[in-house]
């Protein structure tokens, strides 16, 4: 399965901090905000993933990532010229695509949680149609809104609706099967003037071919495109990672975790940066992962 971060659009509302850098790249504590839903990919498995940002901004990411070797992955780059609509992804990344399941992420959204792997890898295991998500929330009309029957089956899907039809709002992380391009080629632009995803997911609705899962209590979601919210998700990391005493949308150790990368790798990686409490992380991580690795051995040994 391929993997896509949508992370251009022109962030109107976090002016002036987007009047020269992109907001993917601003800190969510401390971090990039592009890791959170990069690692959210590489944790459903993915380790073929095309960033798509503005044409501006674009060697900031490459230097960021570079070729994704050191995180065991293969990271593209693509641009999009204009932010024509979150469905352009498909469009910009066709080539990436190439005829295989693709998921695509937002790159302000943020999700975190203990259920969050295995929902991943459910989702991704035998996918067929497109699979969303659904999140309770008390005001959805600032995101696309689903609509379910009894049983829990999607019946429909709205942009931004003045009165929508329930509290379910679809986060930015969406799975498709390979018709995605098709799919989007065919799109036109809306009335604002987008190619927008809920027609993708309206398409495969009306095929019977849509998929939601509730995302429960056990996994947040959060999107930083505001300055409140940008300093809520940073706040949420840091007292996260304070209790638990782990690092939230910490690609290298993902990519350790995942097996995309050895210890020895992450080690180095964390080396590099050992000035940094993220870098030392980075090595114990490492540490400890050796320790779990090493057989115990037995007395007569
Ligand atoms: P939005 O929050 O809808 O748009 P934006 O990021 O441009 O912000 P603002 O509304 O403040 O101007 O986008 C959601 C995510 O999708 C965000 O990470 C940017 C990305 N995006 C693109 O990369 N290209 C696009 O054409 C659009 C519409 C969004």
């Amino acid at each position: 399965m391929k993997g896509i971060v949508l992370a251009g659009g022109n962030g109107t509302r976090l002016l002036p901090l987007t009047l020269v850098g992109s907001k993917h790249l601003a800190p969510v504590y401390d971090k990039p905000m592009v890791y959170y839903p990069l690692s959210v990919l590489m944790l459903a498995g993915i380790n073929d993933v095309l960033i798509v940002t503005r044409p501006a901004e674009i060697e900031l990411f490459r230097r960021l990532f570079g070729s994704g070797s050191r995180l065991g992955m293969r990271i593209g780059y693509a641009a999009q010229a204009e932010p024509r609509g979150i469905a352009d992804a498909f469009r910009v990344g066709a080539d990436h695509i190439r005829g295989e399941d693709c998921a695509l992420v937002l790159g302000d959204n943020l999700f975190h949680g203990a259920e969050l792997p295995a929902l991943l890898r459910s989702t991704t295991q035998g996918l067929r149609g497109c699979v969303l998500f659904g999140h309770q929330v008390a005001d959805p009309r600032r995101f696309g809104v689903a609509e379910v029957d009894a049983r829990g089956r999607l019946l429909s899907v709205e942009e931004k609706p003045e009165h929508p039809r329930s509290h379910l709002a679809i986060p930015g992380l969406y799975f498709f099967d390979d018709t995605v391009t098709d799919i989007a080629r065919g799109l036109h632009p809306s009335a604002r003037g987008e190619l927008e995803i809920t027609d993708v997911l309206r398409a495969y609705l009306m095929a019977g071919r849509a998929h939601l899962v509730r995302l429960g209590s056990g996994v947040t979601w959060l999107d930083a495109g505001t300055h409140e919210s940008l300093l809520a998700a940073g706040r949420f990391v840091r007292d996260v990672q304070h209790h638990q005493g782990t690092r939230l949308g910490c690609v290298e150790e993902v990519a350790l975790r995942m097996g995309f990368i050895n210890a020895d790798a992450c080690y180095e990686l964390g080396a590099e940066m050992s000035d940094s409490p993220y870098g030392q992380y980075l090595m114990a991580s490492a540490r400890a992962h050796r320790l779990s690795r090493t057989p115990a051995t037995s007395p007569e040994e």
